[in-house]
């Protein structure tokens, strides 16, 4: 069916175009993702680039390999390797985060739930982990997300109000398997090809299944109620 095609499009796509990028592993190297790094990264990237973050990610990971040598880092060293990529409550959340981990044994939890316990999950952040290190099905949406699915559907409601059906539609399209290459595909499509101003349809792996594109109203969504 239509859900089915287009994740199997993605998938097909990120085999070949995955950006690379220093957390991931390239898909089909028969590589499992380590939490730590997935966890690191996405906290890093929360409000701040991927350009931006790559340096920082290599300099945290040289020093503290594993989550438990995050832990056992003094607070002072930690907050002076992050100065830079700012929201300070982001450091502090990371401190606590790895040492919560630590005290409960230096494994990360593998569910959304579980991950959503911890200093600085956010639901998005859990969701990402939950898919990306431990595979498991979860729906993934940031602002990447909102805006491919946004067009695909051809969902006209200005955001925000139309986050509750970019989520279920976003739902309806993740697929069982490979949901953690899924969300780096979409987020990946989001960056690359379905940009924000001139998406770049003629090169699109599902311009097939893409309502607005059909439209003529790819470049205009997703609309945005002015704040
Ligand atoms: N932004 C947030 N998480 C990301 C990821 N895993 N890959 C690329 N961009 C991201």
């Amino acid at each position: 069916g239509g859900a089915g095609a287009i994740a199997r499009l993605l998938l097909r796509w990120y085999d070949d175009h995955a950006r690379s990028l220093p957390w991931r592993i390239a898909p089909g190297s028969g590589e499992s993702p380590d939490p730590y790094r997935v966890w690191l990264s996405e906290i890093m990237l929360q409000q701040t680039t991927v350009a931006a973050v790559a340096p920082y990610f290599a300099e945290f990971t040289r020093r503290w390999p594993t989550v438990a040598d995050l832990a056992a880092a003094p607070d002072e060293d930690v907050l002076a390797a992050w100065a830079g990529l700012g929201y300070y409550a982001r450091a502090r959340n990371l401190i606590a985060c790895a040492r919560e981990v630590v005290a409960a044994g230096g494994v990360f939890p593998d569910t959304e739930e579980g991950l959503r316990a911890l200093p600085g999950v956010g639901a998005y952040t859990a969701a990402a982990i939950a898919a990306i290190a431990f595979g498991r099905r979860a729906v993934v949406v940031d602002a990447n997300v909102e805006r491919v699915v946004s067009r695909l559907f051809a969902i006209r409601t200005p955001l925000p109000a139309s986050k509750p059906e970019i989520r279920t539609a976003t739902d309806a399209i993740t697929p069982e398997d490979r949901a953690g290459d899924f969300a780096q595909a979409m987020m990946d499509l989001g960056a690359r090809v379905c940009t924000v101003r001139e998406p770049a349809c003629l090169i699109c792996p599902i311009a097939n299944h893409c309502d607005a594109r059909e439209q003529g109203i790819a470049a205009i969504l997703p609309a945005k109620t002015p704040k």
